[in-house]
C-alpha cells in the first residue's frame, strides 16, 4: 500500500485536481484506490461525484471519533472510493487542538481501515493550510507529491514546503519521504514555465542526503492548463469519465503511471507493515494511551511550527 499526501499550503495550485485524477489514473490501472478529502471545502467529494450527505459518515465523524472510515468511504468508481468532506470538518481544527495524539488520528484510523479493506493507494487531499488535518495527512503518508503551479515565486514556496516536511519527519513520521513535483497548469512554450522548472530542478539536485526530499523529482508528466480538467468537476465526474482523450486526460494517465513506476527510496511502497508502529494502540483524541512517540509530539504544538517553518 501506498499513501500519498498531495500538499501544498498554497491556495489554487492544483491539488484537489490532481488528487481526484491521479486516484482515477490508478484506478483505472486496475488498483484499488481510496481518496480521502481533507479539505472542508469538500472539492474532491464533489468532483467524485460525491455529496456529504447529513445521514452519512464524513471525514468529520472519523475525526471526532463517531464514525470508522471504512463505514465512511463511498463507491465513486470501479476501484475507487472517496471519503467526503464537508464544512463540518473545519470544526475538527478546533476540536483537535487540545487533544492529546491529535496528529495520530487519520494514522490510527487508516489502519483500522486497511485491516479489514486493504487498498493499494491512499491520497489525502490536503486543505490549503498547515492546520491539525495538513499534519495528520503528513504524518499518515509515506509520501508527498508537490502539485505546484510554476510561477516566479514557486521555488520560495517549495523551499519552505520542503522544510515542512522536514519537520515532521523528525518528529512524527520519519518514513516521510517527498517523491515529487507535479506542475500543473503548465503553460507549456512559455519561457517561465521552463526557467521555473530548470530552477526546480537544480535545487532538488542540491537536497542534502538525509532529507526527505532527497530522492524528489519534477515529475516527467506535465499537467497542461486545460478547460477540460476545469469543466469535469460540475459534472461530478473524473477526466477519465468526462474528456479522456482530452490533453488533461493524457497527462493525467502519464502521471499515473509514472506515479506507479516509482521506487521509494524508503522503500515503503508494497509493504504492509513498515510505516505501522503496531505497539500504538487505537484511542480516540484526547485519551492518554499513547506511545513515547507520540506523547513527544503531542507535547509540541506541530502545528504552529509547521506554519512557522513555512
Ligand atoms: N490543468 C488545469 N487546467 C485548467 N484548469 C485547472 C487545471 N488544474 C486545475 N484547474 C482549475 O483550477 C482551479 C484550482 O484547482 P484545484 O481546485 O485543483 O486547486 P487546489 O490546490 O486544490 O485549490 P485549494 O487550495 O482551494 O484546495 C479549479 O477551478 C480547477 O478546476
Ligand atoms: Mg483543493
Amino acid at each position: 500500500m501506498r499513501t500519498i499526501a498531495l500538499m501544498n499550503q498554497k491556495g489554487g495550485v492544483g491539488k484537489t485536481t490532481t488528487s481526484v485524477n491521479l486516484a482515477a489514473g490508478l484506478a483505472r490501472m486496475g488498483h484499488r484506490v481510496c481518496v480521502i478529502d481533507l479539505d472542508p471545502q469538500g472539492h474532491s467529494s464533489m468532483h467524485l461525484g460525491i455529496e456529504a450527505a447529513k445521514q452519512k459518515a464524513t471525514v468529520y465523524d472519523v475525526f471526532s471519533g463517531q464514525a470508522k472510515l471504512v463505514d465512511a468511504r463511498r463507491m465513486a468508481a470501479a476501484n475507487l472510493w472517496v471519503v467526503p468532506a464537508d464544512l463540518d470538518l473545519a470544526a475538527a481544527e478546533m476540536e483537535l487542538v487540545d487533544a492529546k495524539n491529535r496528529e495520530f488520528v487519520l494514522k490510527r484510523a487508516i489502519r483500522e481501515m486497511v485491516a479489514v479493506d486493504p487498498f493499494d493507494y491512499i491520497l489525502f487531499d490536503c486543505p490549503p493550510s498547515l492546520g491539525v488535518l495538513t499534519i495528520n495527512a503528513l504524518t499518515a503518508a509515506d509520501e508527498v507529491i508537490i502539485p505546484l503551479q510554476p510561477h516566479f515565486f514557486a521555488l520560495q514556496g517549495l523551499s519552505k514546503l520542503l522544510q515542512t516536511t522536514q519537520l515532521i519527519s523528525h518528529r512524527l513520521n520519519p518514513q516521510l519521504e517527498v517523491s515529487g513535483v507535479v506542475l500543473c497548469l503548465y503553460e507549456s512554450g512559455t519561457r517561465l514555465a521552463a526557467d521555473v522548472t530548470d530552477d526546480m530542478t537544480e535545487f532538488l539536485k542540491k537536497a542534502p542526503a538525509n532529507a526527505p526530499w532527497a530522492g524528489a523529482k519534477i515529475f516527467d508528466a506535465r499537467i497542461r492548463r486545460n478547460i477540460k480538467l476545469a469543466e469535469a468537476p460540475s459534472f461530478g465526474q473524473s477526466i477519465f469519465a468526462y474528456a479522456p482523450s482530452c490533453p488533461g486526460g493524457k497527462d493525467y494517465e502519464a502521471l499515473a503511471g509514472e506515479v506507479h513506476a516509482l521506487k521509494l527510496t524508503n522503500a515503503t511502497a508494497d509493504s504492509e507493515t513498515t510505516d505501522e508502529p503496531t505497539t500504538i494502540p487505537f484511542s480516540p483524541p484526547g485519551e492518554s494511551n499513547s506511545s513515547e512517540a507520540e506523547n513527544v509530539a503531542a507535547e509540541g504544538n506541530l502545528a504552529d511550527d509547521a506554519r512557522s517553518a513555512a
